[in-house]
């Protein structure tokens, strides 16, 4: 059947076929949420970047489109941002549907080649149809680059409503620029943001307020995506919390954190005009690394997008942090549910109506009661190959061990060593949410304080799962193994 290839997901979005990375452009209207993408059309590489294009009702199934975005004389369509215009101040909409204007990154290959420094500039199109179809403004670019700094992209946009403005943040090498703009079309210098002496390539920024849970206040996050050094090699996507005055952010004392621990969640940015509660803020990251993104061992097409995680920001002044749950929609795809031992000694076949390699596992572990040092859950399948999750209680932390997961040598990257993340065993309870899904595991910490996300090719599907405790006994106060569904089916 459709989408049944050997790694395909079967819960996460992918495209039909060949070369998918960044998520872009996604907004949000009547109920429709639009996913576009960075896509080469025509092989399973990087190549000439296209904005593909999906959508969902639910976040969860989703729907392919046409191609929204093609290569034009003034270069590829790198990765940007889409935003719903309800006062129509680009002047795009003849009539009351308000248009969806789309800021990307024009990059001239010609210029690049050429040794130039402007050819990467901003530039936009339109769609009156509600998302569907798109027309680029004759005006582009918009934004030329007069900066002398070649990297000069990924603009994502928001209304600002406290200087009615709009805002454009753009990664500028090693820092973001923010512009100001009353219609879309005309963009002024606001000013930038960066770390002094950190000269890492900065890339898909993503800036918006956010009410902080159960308080008054509301802070600014900066998000931005890191192409070296991330938390477990490569790539990742880090933020700032801070404050934004219309003109300056202002970033809080402390450290930029990172948005999730695993080597695959980057350029994660968040949706225009979702209805979501005040306070909590949806997106979506690529599920991938561009260490080895490119040689990952998928026949037909390359790539999937995370699941959609909604975002909450909590804490207090001084520390707050960004927590990321899965888009609860998502537990729509359940299916029978398994209960696990309550006790486990040693090592646990689970056994039950579920597919080991699609699962959706939610756990509380009673840590007053729990005495074993080391515990975890095991994937593996007939060949040996495993990939095991393992949860340090005595050091608080967590390791993700893929390193026998798979044939090896696409990469020497993916297979170095196990990747680790802080996680806080201090407490009375420990919540965990897993979601396997063929070639994928993300996992959810201490309601959303930690995220986690991996990814994994074995030569046939896993089908053991393994729950097991070292030195000792873990105690689970709840415990639940759900079969999931298949979106293509
Ligand atoms: C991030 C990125 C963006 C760029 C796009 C090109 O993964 O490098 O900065 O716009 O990919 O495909």
């Amino acid at each position: 059947s459709r989408f049944s290839e050997p790694h395909r997901p079967q819960f996460h979005f992918t495209p039909e076929a060949n070369w998918m990375n960044d998520p872009n452009g996604m907004f949000h209207l009547n109920g429709e949420y639009h996913l576009f993408y960075q896509y080469y059309p025509d092989s399973t590489v990087w190549g000439p970047m296209h904005w593909g294009h999906a959508v969902s009702e639910d976040l969860v199934r989703w729907k392919h489109l046409p191609v929204a975005l093609a290569p034009d004389s003034l270069g590829y369509i790198f990765s940007g941002s889409a935003v719903v215009d309800h006062r129509n101040s680009s002047g795009f909409s003849q009539d009351s549907t308000p248009p969806i204007v789309a800021a990307f990154t024009h990059h001239d290959p010609v210029g690049e080649q050429a040794g130039t420094d402007d050819f990467q500039v901003q530039s936009l199109a339109y769609s009156v149809d509600k998302g569907y179809t798109w027309t680029k403004y004759d005006g582009n670019p918009v934004l030329p680059n007069d900066t002398g700094i070649r990297d000069f992209r990924d603009p994502k946009i928001i209304w600002n409503p406290q200087t009615e403005q709009w805002i454009m943040t753009l990664a500028v090498y090693d820092r973001v620029k923010f512009y100001g703009s009353p219609d879309l079309k005309n963009w002024q210098y606001l000013s930038e943001f960066g770390i002094e002496g950190d000269t890492r390539l900065w890339e898909c920024p993503d800036l918006f307020p956010m009410r902080v849970s159960d308080s008054r206040d509301y802070k600014w996050v900066l998000i931005v995506s890191i192409q070296q050094e991330g938390p477990n090699g490569g790539t990742g996507t880090s933020y700032f919390v801070g404050d934004f005055d219309g003109t300056n952010f202002l970033a809080d004392p402390g450290q930029q954190q990172w948005l999730d621990y695993g080597a695959d969640n980057y350029a994660f940015v968040t949706w225009d005009n979702a209805p979501a509660t005040w306070g909590r803020r949806l997106g979506i990251g690529w599920m991938s690394n561009w260490q080895y993104a490119q040689q990952v061992p998928t026949a037909t097409w390359r790539s999937a997008m995370t699941v959609p995680r909604v975002l909450e920001l909590q804490g207090e002044a001084g520390a707050y942090h960004l927590i990321a749950k899965p888009v609860p929609s998502l537990a729509g795809l359940r299916g029978e549910a398994t209960p696990l031992d309550s006790v486990i000694t040693q090592s646990k076949i689970v056994n039950g109506n579920f597919d080991p390699s699609m699962a959706d596992l939610d756990l509380v572990v009673d840590l007053q009661e729990t005495t074993a040092s080391v515990f975890g859950i095991t994937l593996s399948n007939a060949q040996g190959e495993q990939v095991e999750i393992a949860i340090d209680r005595i050091n608080g932390l967590m390791r993700v061990d893929r390193t026998q997961s798979g044939p090896k040598g696409f990469s020497e990257d993916f297979f170095k060593r196990p990747h680790d993340a802080p996680l806080n065993t201090s407490r009375a309870t420990l919540d965990l949410r897993l979601l396997f899904d063929v070639a994928s595991v993300e996992i959810f910490g201490n309601r959303g304080a930690l995220n986690f996300t991996d990814i994994y090719f074995p030569s046939s599907p896993y089908s053991q799962m393994e729950i097991w405790a070292r030195d000792g006994e873990l105690h689970l106060s709840e415990g639940m193994v759900y079969a999931m569904n298949s979106i293509w089916e």
